[in-house]
């Protein structure tokens, strides 16, 4: 898609955002007239999310689609994704190939660079749908977009956006597709050819690495699988001069079964998502090398899938882990914590990461405490959260800081081991899952993102599609980013 800026209306269709109660500032003048009678008519007016079109067959711009913008004291660039998004299903439906946008009827509260920003991500978000695999394809692409009205300086912002919305894409289709397709070696294979097209060096190791390295938790986790694991190491020098590296580390189950503590088939049809996290991760990593963001960074994913065979781990089984410690395992669908523990180890003593963040679908119990709007937050760093909220509100995600405090490891406490990996029923799953997760990262400042409740929606609503979201992807870049500063 291009996206550019341009100082006169030439598209057929044309999107004027409008704030509620109020007439758009301007407009091309053959569209002012109707547009006014329109409004007049109270049929539209300018409510958030709403949106109407108004076709004039025979004239320059055949098309015009007003936005409904809501209170201009409300407004923000959140507001902005959400509320152009229904202006973009408009157009879908109009099946427009060039559209213009009018950006001075955004008004002037949101600075003109998050708002270049915003509507190129909202422009690519909402116009994706994942249809690799139907066969009669709707043959309809939005080819252009221009900002009339913005200085040349937006469109540095447009091209940003642009990439942090095909970074979240990717990491979409990577959950969208379906299990037996994307594998652990599949998941490798568009990590190497994300390397490449962005920037960044890709090592995968198999089995044979996996088990030279002691990662016995993810081992058992990977053994009742045909399908072999792979361990994904994506790594990007962009301040080679600094000992400082961010570890990003990303769940990878390319299926979860639940294993012997078998799902039941409800909750199983869509675990094709629990690589969530390795996606968000691949994603953020993506964009921070095209950006050239001034940081290094290491993103390592543990894929594997969590299946049943006679060669499977049990529940009752005491296994080791990379870190030394033993793991008593009482469930085996809780599968992602025990690879994530060898997949932060290594990150910390291989890799020597001196931040980490890790990013899992992990816990159903953080869809029960935050449904499918907020992502669980685990830290042991208050001042990295402060940058964690401060980066999802740049990306209009919400993140919710859970406690950490020492009494709640007493749910992962074994009498046989050093560690078992759940806690009692009804007890609370998500900081416990957290918590298993952190015993492996010592003092090193870390951030957990549990994204069970928003890695995937039944829903298509704003600029989200159905299925995969790409949560994370575009707050771990505006974190990166501020770490870079
Ligand atoms: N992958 C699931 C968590 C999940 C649930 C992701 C819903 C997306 C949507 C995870 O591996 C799991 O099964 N967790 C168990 C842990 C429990 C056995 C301690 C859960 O949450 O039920
Ligand atoms: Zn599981
Ligand atoms: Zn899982």
């Amino acid at each position: 898609m291009k996206l550019t800026v341009r100082k006169k209306f030439t598209a057929k269709t044309v999107v004027i955002p409008c704030f509620q109660d109020q007439r758009p500032c301007c407009m091309p003048e053959e569209l002012a007239e109707v547009a006014d009678k329109f409004f007049q008519s109270k049929e539209f007016e300018g409510k958030a999310g709403t949106a109407a079109t108004l076709r004039l067959p025979g004239q320059t711009h055949h098309n015009l689609v007003l936005a409904g913008m809501g209170k201009e004291e409300d407004f923000t660039a959140e507001k902005a994704r959400r509320n152009l998004a229904a202006a973009i299903r408009e157009v879908v439906k109009l099946k427009a190939e060039d559209l213009d946008i009018c950006f001075d009827c955004f008004g002037g509260k949101v600075p003109a660079a998050d708002l270049g920003l915003a509507i190129a991500e909202t422009a690519l978000l909402t116009s994706y749908k994942f249809d690799t695999y139907i066969s009669e394809k709707k043959p309809w692409q939005l080819d252009s977009i221009c900002l009339v009205g913005a200085d040349a300086e937006v469109a540095d912002s447009l091209e940003q956006g642009q990439l942090l919305a095909q970074a979240t894409l990717l990491a979409r289709r990577l959950v969208n597709e379906p299990a037996n397709v994307m594998t652990p070696a599949q998941l490798a294979c568009e990590a190497e050819d994300a390397g490449k097209e962005y920037g960044f060096d890709v090592s995968i190791y198999g089995d044979d690495k996996i088990s030279a390295l002691g990662m016995k938790a993810f081992a058992a986790v990977a053994r009742a699988s045909e399908q072999r694991p792979r361990l994904i190491v994506m790594r990007y020098s962009g301040n080679p001069g600094s000992d400082e590296i961010l570890g990003l580390v990303g769940k990878g189950l390319t299926y979860d079964s639940g294993g012997l503590s078998i799902k039941p088939t409800a909750g199983m049809s869509y675990m094709k998502c629990d690589m969530g996290g390795a996606a968000s991760v691949i994603g953020a990593m993506s964009a921070i090398a095209a950006s050239k963001l001034k940081l290094n960074v290491t993103a390592v994913v543990a894929a594997c899938e969590n299946l049943i065979s006679g060669s499977g781990y049990k529940p009752g089984d005491i296994i080791g882990s990379m870190s030394g410690k033993t793991i008593e395992v009482l469930n085996t669908d809780a599968e992602g914590r025990l690879t994530l523990a060898d997949a932060v180890h290594y990150t910390i003593h291989e890799e020597k990461a001196t931040r980490i963040v890790d990013v899992a679908t992990l816990t159903g119990a953080a869809v029960v405490a935050l449904g499918k709007i907020t992502s669980a937050v685990v830290t042991n760093d208050d001042n990295l959260y402060v940058k964690l909220e401060q980066a999802a509100e740049k990306a209009g995600e919400r993140v919710w800081r859970l406690p950490g405090d020492e009494e709640y490891k007493e749910d992962i406490k074994s009498e046989v081991a050093d560690l078992k990996n759940t806690g009692q029923p009804g007890s609370a799953g998500t900081i416990a899952g957290a918590l298993f997760v952190g015993s492996f990262t010592g003092d090193v400042p870390w951030l957990h993102l549990d994204i069970a409740g928003t890695a995937w929606t039944e829903k298509e609503q704003h600029y989200q599609s159905k299925g995969g979201t790409g949560v994370a992807v575009r707050t771990l870049f505006h974190l990166a980013n501020s770490l870079a500063q």
